[in-house]
């Protein structure tokens, strides 16, 4: 169940048939985009590896912090910013230090000294080779009963498959007070851990938030206010996971790629609206820097865009992640939202999304201008690392850099 500190831990692996992983100090194969998926699911983290799979890769990875198994204590990793670790507590006590989740990346002596200290790895990331290859060092074996998968990832020619530990699911199923069952994680949102489940005839959602993060009672209190579109709240509970809330599914997904944002806007609108009708008074005041004068205070979103909208087709379908909510201006929303459709490639959709608001909430707004500067403002610095939220919704296309310059072109266009 995590380490001290609280920082999740993950096994991530590639194995080929019969959990080949290697080959003496080689890993006995090369598939396209395997290792940049490794890349993906591991930049930020913390990794913990053998000594001898460091030297096999030489160097530390980029974008990563790497710990050093090792018990000779005259070794020396020969980069610096690389931490060596005399035993496998050591290297816990570096990373809680670090404070980044953590990754162990092998070999089969890390994994298989991770995974025989109780109740320390959560989950295990393993891309699965379909080969057979000559190796002599493999993954431990996998109890796959007490290992739940909660997602398979297709790729062409390797699937990931990621298994959680039951506890993890025993813990949630101790909270709704029954089994759960067909565990599905869901993309996108990097704050919180989105676990879809079904329990008996209902399907639910389960987010787990950083530990100590105040963003479980803040969507309580809304989501208690029953808004349009929003999920219905079940239960929160304390898990050595951190703080979970659990909601109701709603029907519907990601925004159809193939979908304009011009056919967006009208729907993301007339949604927004009808939010907009309640007016959240008894919800903390927002605390916008530097807003501009307002015409309306409603309840507010605080995150509106299209990928906090789930959509069944063109037609939104409900509305999530309700952390941000609060009392406050109405053009803040309709900012937000304008430019999530400009980055989305249009801004005739961001014109169509004010006349479609104005025209079903039956109010016309202040300043919009100014209100976009503010917007624009508040994404700049922060625009390039929404690369990860796009490609959750399906959107791989939708880059830093070009996020970057559609927002620039945007802020430009304000004068
Ligand atoms: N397919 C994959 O995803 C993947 C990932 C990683 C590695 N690999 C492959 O796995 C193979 C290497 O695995 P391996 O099991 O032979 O070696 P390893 O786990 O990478 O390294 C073993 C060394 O790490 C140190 N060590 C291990 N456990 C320790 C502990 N509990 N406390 C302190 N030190 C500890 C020891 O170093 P000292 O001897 O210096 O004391 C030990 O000799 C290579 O073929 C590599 O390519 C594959």
């Amino acid at each position: 169940m995590t380490t001290p500190g609280g920082l999740t831990v993950s096994c991530v692996a590639a194995v080929a048939r019969h959990g080949v992983i290697g080959n003496g100090p080689d890993i006995p194969w090369r598939v396209p985009g395997e290792q940049a998926e490794f890349k993906r699911r591991t930049l930020g983290t913390t990794l913990l590896m053998g000594r001898a799979t460091y030297a096999s890769i030489g160097r530390p990875l980029p974008g990563r912090t790497t710990v050093v198994l090792t018990r000779d204590p005259g070794w020396s990793p020969g980069h610096d910013g690389v931490h060596v670790a005399r035993d496998l507590d050591a290297a816990v006590s570096i990373a809680d230090g670090l404070g980044a989740p953590v990754s162990v990346a092998g070999g089969a002596q890390v994994y298989a000294a991770a995974l025989a200290v109780p109740g320390l790895v959560d989950a295990q990331v393993l891309t699965e080779i379909p080969l057979e290859v000559h190796g002599d060092v493999r993954y431990p074996a996998i109890d796959e009963a007490a290992w739940p998968v909660v997602e398979r990832a297709e790729h062409e020619g390797f699937t990931v498959v990621v298994r959680w530990t039951g506890a993890r699911l025993d813990a949630l199923a101790a909270l709704v007070d029954g089994p759960v069952a067909a565990p599905v994680l869901l993309r996108g949102g990097t704050h919180a851990t989105t676990l879809a489940v079904r329990q008996g005839d209902r399907d639910l959602v389960a987010r787990w938030f950083p530990p100590g993060d105040e963003a479980v009672a803040r969507e309580r209190a809304v989501l208690e206010m029953a808004p349009p579109l929003a999920p219905v709240y079940v239960i929160d509970g304390t898990t050595p996971w951190g703080p979970v809330l659990v909601t109701t599914r709603l029907a519907g997904g990601a925004p159809p790629p193939d979908a304009a944002p011009e056919e967006l806007a009208p729907a993301m609108a007339e949604a927004l609206a009808a939010l907009h009708a309640r007016d959240g008074a008894d919800l903390p005041v927002s605390s916008a820097v530097a807003a501009p004068p307002s015409a309306r205070s409603v309840l507010v979103h605080g995150d509106f865009w299209s990928g906090n909208l789930l959509w069944d087709g063109r037609r939104a379908v409900g509305v999530v992640d309700w952390t941000g909510a609060c009392r406050g201006p109405a053009e803040l929303d309709v900012a937000w939202a304008r430019q999530d459709l400009v980055l989305l490639g249009s801004t005739e959709a961001a014109r169509i999304f004010l006349e479609a608001y104005e025209r079903a909430s039956g109010v016309r707004l202040g300043d919009v201008p100014a209100w976009d500067r503010w917007a624009v403002d508040r994404a700049a610095p922060q625009v390039a690392g929404w690369a990860t939220n796009y490609a959750g919704i399906g959107r791989p296309d939708l880059t830093g850099p070009v996020l970057v310059e559609r927002l620039r072109r945007f802020s430009d266009s304000l004068g």
